[in-house]
């Protein structure tokens, strides 16, 4: 709490650096063990409500809170360990990657964050189960990863809370990648972000699924980060979108509660849409839809009227993810070539 309020009375603006210090404190100091190999895995979460626009680019904090669900089985293994090289080790899907591409600078500026006095140098090995950058939220699981590989190689021992908040640092959505099942990232409104951290919702919904609709793999036009970023900064349509996401989440808690499908669905699908409007009155505008993404929207809506529950939700990519229940899992199939994800799988913590 002190250490807190010291940051806030500088009066500068809080940096990356300082939420680390203020949450590992003594444990800055801990050396990573010598030829430990940290492995963990974080599964990709889907937003049913979405995170979209910060009030801090600096820690990534959220306009809105947002609510997930994770995909068992689905996400990023890590595998940390120190290196004698000069620079840091970074392999995808056992392909060296150039430090010359986004990805390795984006992940290497990442990890500068938490290099002792030594300044050692990292290997990491990353298995992706998910299409990187197909708004699949691949660098929600790969930072949430990232942090619980770091954890163990440090020993720093944190709770879950603090490794959201840590995870928040390297990808807003990371923050959400901790847990299986309903996931809330609360908002929080301190200037140094320390409310703003995920939470896991205790319900289980054996019957829902989630099925992949894949268009297109290839790294998106524009990123998500500048994709909000422009839509907060020119959108005017944007100011109707915090006051949306607080009745999207009221519905969808409630949804899950009374275990209501339809609630669950539209609700999930009109706030993607919203997302979506508010891209495309940014100027320039944003559009992610692909023809094939347009048509399947409506066949969607075709099936629905025709009276089969199914519902989408949309991020920043093409792709569509497709919400119905296990006894629509044959019908779903008929209509599209989708990957089927039991979101509450038999083997998963909820904790
Ligand atoms: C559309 O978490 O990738 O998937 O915090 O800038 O790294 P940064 O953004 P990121 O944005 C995800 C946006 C979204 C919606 C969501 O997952 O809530």
């Amino acid at each position: 709490m002190i250490a807190q309020s010291i940051f806030l009375l500088s009066g500068s603006p809080v940096k990356k650096s300082d939420i680390i210090k203020l949450i590992l404190g003594d444990r800055q100091t801990n050396q990573p063990g010598e030829s430990f190999i940290a492995t963990s895995f974080a599964p990709t979460n889907i937003a049913l409500c979405k995170y979209w626009g910060k009030r801090n680019e600096e820690l990534h904090l959220p306009m809105t809170s947002s609510l997930s669900i994770a995909l068992p089985d689905h996400g990023s293994e890590v595998a940390l360990s120190l290196c004698d090289a000069e620079q840091d080790q970074v392999k995808l899907n056992h392909e060296l990657i150039l430090p010359s591409s986004k990805f390795y600078q984006r992940l290497s500026s990442y990890l500068d964050l938490f290099r002792t006095e030594k300044n050692e140098r990292f290997n990491v090995e990353i298995h992706s189960t998910i299409p990187i950058a197909a708004g699949l939220a691949s660098s929600a699981c790969g930072f949430a990863s990232l942090v619980l590989a770091l954890d163990q190689l440090f020993n720093w021992q944190l709770d879950k809370k603090s490794l959201s908040i840590l995870a928040r640092l390297g990808s807003g959505s990371a923050s959400r990648s901790l847990w299986d099942g309903f996931v809330e990232w609360h908002v929080g409104e301190r200037a140094d972000g320390m409310d703003s951290f995920a939470e896991p919702i205790h319900a289980v919904w054996p019957e829902l699924c989630l099925g992949l609709l894949i268009f297109n793999t290839n790294e998106k036009m524009i990123s998500s980060r500048d994709a909000m970023r422009e839509t907060v900064e020119t959108s005017s349509f944007y100011k109707n979108w915090p006051q949306q996401v607080s009745q999207d989440l009221f519905c969808l808690h409630k949804a899950i509660e009374e275990k209501d499908f339809e609630l669950l669905g539209k609700t999930a699908e009109s706030n993607a849409m919203l997302m979506h409007a508010t891209m495309r009155d940014a100027k320039p505008s944003i559009d992610y839809c692909l023809p094939e993404t347009i048509a399947a929207m409506q066949k969607i809506q075709q099936l629905r009227q025709d009276g089969l529950p199914l519902y989408f939700t949309q991020d920043a990519g093409p792709n569509l993810k497709l919400l119905f229940c296990e006894n629509d899992v044959a019908m779903v199939r008929e209509h599209f070539n989708v990957e089927v994800v039991r979101v509450f799988s038999s083997s998963m913590t909820l904790l």
